[in-house]
């Protein structure tokens, strides 16, 4: 029988496949259409110390073979979060990990000591490239020393719960972000967040979004994003999930590949609420080179 669990940083997991922040809610509405206990783990939508109502629509626009998005962290505020959404997650026999973001260091680290007492948190994925607000998000990501603050004063507050770094590729060189992360305490990385891209209405002359510019992601990003996987998991000894762009068994087989130890499923999820089921399927055929032909 195939051996498809997998561990990261101590999060046990059934599958490598898990669902990508901001591409899955709190799960409430997917969970009408499949069973979340057959997810590797689910990673919420990022979550700030206040509620915010993000960003002026459109807020989406269709690309060839991907999306931009500009939400802007829309989310209920940690205390929204634990009164009207974790409850929830809680009834679930997968690993949740809280995604989180802040406009200053410290509301990281406060964000991280709230949910470090949460026994329904198995990990926190920490933001550091959101591409879509002023302040904060990708412009911790994009500097060293920033990223290595972030996440060293998350890994004081978040007392023994595991640390991701979700990485920006809106960066020159992104081993030297991850080597950053690892050695300021992160125990896993994550890569690739959305490139910053721009849709132009040609009536109007101006952007398609609500915002000047806003993350691209999908299919068209996997091909950097394949290439910045396999460096990072060239350059540290942290287990690296790979994100962009994966809509097949096959795309994570190549992530796995590259480098990975586990993948997430992010702009699929709007295409096909069963892809990543399909893709761990998919996935363990490969694993087991049990594949027709
Ligand atoms: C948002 C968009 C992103 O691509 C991201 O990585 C994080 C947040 C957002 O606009 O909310």
């Amino acid at each position: 029988m195939p051996k498809l669990e997998t561990e990261i940083a101590g999060i046990k997991m059934k599958n490598p496949v898990m669902v990508a922040s901001g591409t899955f809610g709190f799960g409430k509405e997917y969970a009408e259409y499949i069973d979340l206990n057959k997810l590797g783990a689910i990673v919420t939508k990022s979550i700030t110390l206040k509620p915010r109502e993000g960003n002026p629509p459109p807020r989406l626009v269709e690309t060839p073979a991907g999306m931009l998005n500009s939400i802007g962290l829309e989310n209920p505020g940690i205390e929204g979060f634990l009164a009207e959404e974790l409850h929830f997650l809680a009834k679930f026999d997968t690993p949740i990990i809280v995604n989180i973001a802040g406009e200053s260091i410290e509301e990281y680290a406060e964000l991280a000591k709230i949910l470090s007492r949460e026994p329904t948190v198995k990990g926190l994925e920490i933001n550091i490239s959101c591409p879509n607000v002023k302040k904060g998000g990708m412009s911790f990501g994009m500097d060293p020393k920033l990223t290595a603050e972030v996440i060293a004063q998350v890994r004081k507050s978040a007392l023994s719960l595991p640390i991701i770094a979700k990485l920006t590729p809106n960066v020159t060189d992104i081993t030297v972000i991850a080597k950053a992360a690892v050695e300021a305490g992160a125990d896993a990385l994550s890569a690739i967040n959305t490139i910053l891209g721009m849709a132009i209405d040609i009536e109007t002359g101006k952007s398609r979004l609500g915002t000047l510019t806003g993350g691209l992601s999908g299919p068209a990003i996997k091909p950097i994003a394949l290439r910045m996987v396999y460096e990072i998991s060239h350059t540290v000894n942290v287990p690296v999930i790979g994100i962009g762009g994966i809509v097949s068994g096959q795309d994570a087989y190549e992530f796995i590949l590259a480098g990975a130890k586990a993948v997430q499923v992010g702009t699929a999820n709007f295409i096909d609420v069963e892809a990543p089921l399909k893709i761990i399927k998919e996935l363990e055929a490969y694993l087991n080179k049990d594949l027709p032909g």
